[in-house]
């Protein structure tokens, strides 16, 4: 059966006692299911305590961000040994959001997986074009670009791609399950070229962008999609654990 992976990415929200809430909430909701891989990225405020509360569950913790620096002089930075240190298995790098707003570069990003990785957590690297791209056909040339450059001289053991068309992403829009499809298939071919078909086959590709208990159904039928990426839609439990179950028994 095809792997499946479902990351919450809950951005700037939620305090400790919030994510307290909505783990004992989540937890029930997802007993016995265990079709999906689950993962878990809160901010950095909440890692400590749910390294804790989900050491008895089936749910993965990840990072939103990390610095490729080990230690040192980096005010406001986190390392991967830190991530590591708070039970982190998994890191989200090259964000769109960290990519406008914070001015990633790929050279940056291509420093972030590398630390990641050397560090072994499992990297969930996102890609994905503007709507200016899109509407200049540039599509297949930016997720090509942005993952030779993000994956340049790196030979990563474990990796996850999260496919994330920008004009997606919070706005109730979604790329067609064809057209996401065709991207997702076009990116596990990229992958192949960096490193070999066999590794690329076995790369977990998430689709990304306004995901929902009503839509996940249709992108993970998609051949090249493992999964999903959710941002606003993972933020309530009850709606998130539908996402997991992937809307078959709501
Ligand atoms: P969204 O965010 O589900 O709110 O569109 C997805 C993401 O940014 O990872």
């Amino acid at each position: 059966m095809k792997r499946l992976m479902i990351a919450a990415n809950w951005k700037m929200n939620k305090t400790v006692a919030e994510a307290a809430a909505y783990i004992k909430d989540l937890g029930p909701r997802l007993a016995g299911w265990d079709r999906v891989e689950v993962v878990i990225c809160p901010p950095f405020t909440c890692l400590a305590y749910l390294s804790d509360a989900l050491k008895h569950t089936e749910l993965q913790l990840g990072a939103q961000n990390l610095f490729w620096e080990p230690k040192g002089a980096f005010t406001g930075e986190i390392s991967a040994e830190m991530l590591l240190d708070m039970g982190c298995r998994y890191v989200i790098i090259g964000h769109s959001e960290r990519r406008q707003m914070m001015g990633e570069s790929d050279q940056d990003i291509n420093r972030k997986l590398g630390s990641a990785g050397g560090a072994g957590l499992i990297p969930i690297f996102c890609v994905g074009e503007t709507l200016p791209e899109r509407e200049d056909s540039q599509t297949r040339n930016v997720v090509q670009r942005q993952l030779e450059q993000g994956l340049a001289g790196l030979d990563l053991q474990e990796l996850v791609i999260a496919y994330e068309p920008v004009w997606a992403i919070g706005t109730g829009l979604n790329a067609s399950p064809a057209d996401a499809q065709d991207t997702c298939k076009y990116i596990r071919d990229c992958l192949g070229r960096h490193r070999d078909e066999s590794w690329a086959a076995a790369v977990p590709i998430l689709y990304g962008g306004s995901v929902t208990a009503l839509n996940i159904q249709s992108f993970v039928e998609q051949p090249d999609i493992n999964g999903a990426l959710v941002g606003g839609a993972s933020l309530d439990p009850e709606h998130f654990a539908r996402i997991v179950r992937l809307n078959m028994d709501a």
